[in-house]
């Protein structure tokens, strides 16, 4: 039995499996595994610098000559860091945060240069615009997925709805896979390929912080919500973080609003340049962007999948055990009657 979808063979990837770009964790050594596995690794490329740019792209090289691609949150100018993937030759780009209309820069720069162009969408009308705009993969994101989430349908309904409205155009299922069963699933619901951001921001190479893991690794399907809390650097956008401590005070105050929450404005750590971070900050807390600070208390981006999640893998195995293990639950089921 293989998986292979026809996305694979445009992506040049072996398995329907997509690294989620998950921010400042997905680091090289996190996509170039998942792509060297046969996997397609991403890489977060929002808001850097073009030379920052450029090293990433570089380092993944190094350790992989297998396709990977590039995200870009559109919520603000992203074109130069876009300018610089296109010219160093990246094929596969991948938008969030923001609905693309046909002429579409973003869209029509990726095609001038090759690129096939991913939008992440939380609706069956978004998708359709999508495409009629020029989009070539749609990203279905389930509103139980980690870190921000774009849309309110869960992935079961979402899936197949999405489908429906664009096939034959690919789609992408993002949001509450987090085992080989979620795999099986949703290419069940027709998606093409399965996206996982928090089964791999466990992954081995990951940049999740220690703390940040610990906390994951213990947490159970329950322990996530859904809210627009760390809005600091990125207001009034709605995520999925851990339960902690932060979260617990907000709702034992009532949920009070921006301006009025509990320990407002205090600093409950620093980057690594020497800037307090804020309570209520946007950024997941990676090792290499912050020294110190008590982690428990900030945006512990995860999805509900986290509650799947028993234990840190390198990012190859984890592609390896996932195909494996979709591949048994498809054989168990054909061989049901
Ligand atoms: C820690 C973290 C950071 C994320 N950062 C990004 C990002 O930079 N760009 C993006 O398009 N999606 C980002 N996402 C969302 C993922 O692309 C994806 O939709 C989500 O992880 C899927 O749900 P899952 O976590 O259940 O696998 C992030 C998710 C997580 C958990």
């Amino acid at each position: 039995m293989t998986l292979r979808t026809p996305l694979c063979g445009q992506l040049g990837i072996e398995h329907p499996i997509i690294q989620a770009p998950i921010g400042a964790a997905a680091v090289p050594e996190l996509a170039a595994a998942v792509s060297e596995a046969g996997g397609l690794g991403m890489l977060a490329m929002t808001g850097l610098e073009p030379e920052q740019v450029l090293q990433r792209l570089e380092a993944t090289r190094a350790l992989t000559a297998r396709p990977f691609g590039v995200n870009l949150i559109l919520r603000a100018d992203q074109r130069a860091q876009l300018d610089t993937c296109l010219e160093a030759g990246v094929k596969i780009v991948s938008y969030f945060w923001r609905l693309l209309e046909s002429g579409d820069p973003y869209i029509d720069e990726a095609h001038a240069a090759s690129a096939v162009v991913m939008l992440t969408v939380g609706s069956a009308d978004e998708a359709r615009r999508a495409v009629d705009a020029g989009v070539d993969i749609i990203v279905a994101q389930g509103v139980e997925a980690g870190g921000h989430v774009w849309g309110t349908v869960s992935t079961l309904p979402l899936v197949p709805a999405v489908v429906d409205a664009v096939s034959p155009v690919p789609v992408v299922a993002a949001g509450g896979i987090g085992d080989g069963r979620g795999l099986a699933a949703v290419l069940a619901l027709g998606a093409q390929a399965g996206w996982l951001g928090t089964r791999f921001l466990l992954a081995d190479e990951s940049h999740v912080h220690p703390t940040h893991a610990m906390l994951a690794l213990g947490a159970t399907e329950t322990d996530t919500a859904y809210s627009k809390l760390y809005d600091v650097g990125w207001p009034d956008s709605p995520h999925r973080t851990l339960i902690n401590s932060t979260y617990r005070a907000w709702i034992e105050a009532h949920s009070p609003p921006t301006g009025r929450r509990p320990g407002e404005g205090e600093t409950v750590g620093h980057f690594r340049d020497g800037r307090p971070i804020p309570r209520y900050f946007m950024g997941l807390p990676t090792t290499t962007r912050i020294s110190d600070g008590d982690v428990e208390v900030m945006a512990l981006h995860s999805g509900q999948s986290v509650g799947l999640v028993h234990e840190r893998l390198p990012a190859g195995q984890i592609v390896t055990d996932l195909i494996a293990e979709a591949k048994a639950v498809l054989t168990g089921l054909a061989a049901t009657r």
